[in-house]
């Protein structure tokens, strides 16, 4: 993968007119995080063959063997306020969703908070961090990591049950340039029109969360109940088992397991 594979072709206005390649780097999302800093263009993306510390939410790792995924992080500078970033996840992860589906076919679903997964196995997860000024957004990083051609065998015994990547699902190589120039137009055409909700009503249609019975774990509690809605900020409304209805906000949430 190079830098110019990934532009050639692209059809974009904004996402991927600048792309920063490296073969190994420490995690595109640092690298990102640095570039917005000293004032890099809205779109720029940061793109690795591998990292030494891919970061995962919750200061988890990201695992992912070189040559085998999409590591990526994109530079956005939305005029959003702070309770409303988390848009930019959702349609992340809407945008991921429709750009397999339509490269592999494969049945793949949107995971509250931030995966997508195919047959209840996660195949990406988004990390999205940004610069803040007093309420403002100065600059979103949204970092995804795509499973596209990990073998079985090699995804360590801790996430071997819950993980899955696209070849392991279609039983073919995928290509990695062509998802990604795919994820980048999706994302491209909800980030443009981003006061429109109406990408609410595609991530409920792509969910494998509403409607579920949900398990959610923090550091030192669980909650238990059936997921009912998610709003534009992102969070979800349960109706918890004792029929109390509850709205949760994905923070400092350790892991949510559907039924
Ligand atoms: C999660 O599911 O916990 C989020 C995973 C996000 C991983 C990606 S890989 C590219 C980018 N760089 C990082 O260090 N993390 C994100």
């Amino acid at each position: 993968m190079t830098s110019n594979e990934i532009k050639a072709g692209l059809n974009t206005k904004i996402l991927g007119r600048e792309v920063a390649f490296y073969t190994e780097t420490t995690s595109t999302n640092d690298i990102a995080l640095e570039l917005a800093g000293k004032g890099a263009d809205e779109g720029t993306l940061v793109v690795a063959d591998s990292q030494t510390m891919g970061r995962g939410r919750g200061d988890r790792k990201w695992f992912a063997p070189a040559g085998t995924s999409i590591l990526a992080s994109l530079i956005l500078r939305p005029l959003i306020e702070l309770s409303q970033i988390n848009k930019i996840v959702l349609i992340t992860a809407i945008s991921i969703v429709y750009a397999i589906r339509n490269i592999t076919h494969l049945p793949a679903l949107v995971k509250w908070p931030n995966d997508v997964v195919i047959n209840n196995k996660k195949t990406a997860g988004i990390l999205a961090e940004a610069k803040t000024e007093k309420n403002s957004v100065s600059f979103v990083v949204v970092g995804f990591g795509i499973n596209v051609n990990v073998p079985k065998i090699s995804f360590p015994e801790e996430i071997a049950d819950i993980a899955t990547s696209l070849s392991i699902e279609s039983g073919c190589e995928i290509s990695r340039i062509h998802l990604l120039q795919e994820i980048l137009r999706q994302i491209e055409s909800r980030y443009l029109k981003l006061d429109n909700d109406s990408f609410l009503d595609e991530w409920k249609n792509l969910s494998a969360t509403i409607g579920r019975q949900v398990q959610i774990e923090y550091p030192d509690s669980i909650k238990t109940g059936l997921a009912l809605n998610i709003d534009e900020n992102g969070a979800l409304t349960i109706k918890l088992n004792t029929g109390e209805i509850q709205r949760i906000i994905n923070d400092d949430i350790v892991r949510v397991k559907t039924k």
